[in-house]
């Protein structure tokens, strides 16, 4: 039997094995799909010894996602742009790292009605969680992209690391903090889709405040929290300023189903349907 597991800390409420067992099952693959606990800075011994044991693939989630692509040998574009890796799996000998969750949370928004081109998109934070999503979104050739974070330094680094990007898709990018935001608009608003990318959400606050609310949100904006698992603040701000909210949990099905496919093989993809299953899961 394949055996696969997601490495995270905390794990024990992973949707991950459930997705997966639900994955298998529409396209009647036998495999074991398990949850792995591994302490901080033990990430690389760990998923040496799943791979020594015969392991065939590993989702990866916070807190290791960087000590996930140093332990790749060899790196997808796509997770070398991310500087993160969320799917580990074996490509000829070799651990190969990977990156779904652009692609999850770009197929999530169209699935739910979100077409990117020419729109405008506020990104909030510039974390890792950012730098995941901004390739595959920029590739989707939006009108132009703002990322926001609280501190400047980071979101002006995201920005440089990803101009050459924008300029090949014709996106205009730029950054300010959040309370530039707040203060003075920036050139690119008013937004069609703003992005929660921060983790303001798990402490049960917002990256912005009420009265720059107002301003973000409109009626025929969208806003995705990428978390999952409750309403948030976020989520009731845009609400109240008339704009459509998702929360993340299609995005995380979405990137399940990249990582299924890449251990299963493409031919499969007919047989799964990521989105019977997000209904499953609500
Ligand atoms: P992740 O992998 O979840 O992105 P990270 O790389 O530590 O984790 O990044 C966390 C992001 O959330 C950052 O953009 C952070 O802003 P700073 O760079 O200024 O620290 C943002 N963040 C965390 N808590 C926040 C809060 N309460 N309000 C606004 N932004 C917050």
């Amino acid at each position: 039997l394949d055996v696969y597991a997601v490495a995270g800390n905390p794990i024990a409420h992973s949707k991950s094995p459930t997705i997966h067992q639900l994955f298998a099952k529409q396209a009647e693959q036998k495999m074991h799909y398990g949850r792995l606990q591994i302490d901080l800075n033990h990430f690389a011994n760990a998923a040496q010894s799943f791979f020594a044991a015969g392991g065939k693939g590993m989702n990866v989630t916070v807190p290791f996602k960087l000590d996930a692509r140093d332990f790749a040998d060899l790196l997808s574009p796509r997770a070398q742009l991310a500087g993160a890796v969320n799917t580990l799996s074996i490509q000829e000998g070799k651990i190969y790292g990977d990156n779904t969750d652009g692609a999850g949370l770009v197929r999530d928004l169209h699935a739910q009605g979100i077409e990117l081109q020419g729109k405008r998109i506020l990104m909030l934070g510039a974390g890792g969680a950012a730098r995941g999503v901004l390739g595959p979104l920029l590739e989707q050739s939006p009108k132009c992209m703002t990322v926001a974070n609280r501190s400047n330094a980071k979101a002006t680094e995201l920005v440089e690391l990803f101009g050459e990007l924008a300029k090949k898709y014709q996106v205009t990018l730029e950054s300010c903090t959040l309370a530039q935001l707040e203060d003075s608009g920036t050139t690119n608003s008013p937004w069609d889709l703003i992005i929660n990318a921060t983790a303001a959400s798990l402490g049960d606050s917002s990256p912005i405040g009420s009265q720059a609310a107002s301003k973000i949100f409109s009626p025929g904006s969208f806003a995705y929290d990428m978390v999952y698992g409750k309403p948030t603040l976020f989520m009731q701000q845009a609400l109240q300023g008339g704009a459509r909210v998702s929360d993340g949990l299609g995005m995380l099905v979405e990137q399940a189903a990249d990582a299924f496919l890449i251990w299963r093989g493409s031919n499969l993809s007919q047989a799964i349907d990521p989105r019977a299953i997000l209904v499953e899961l609500r």
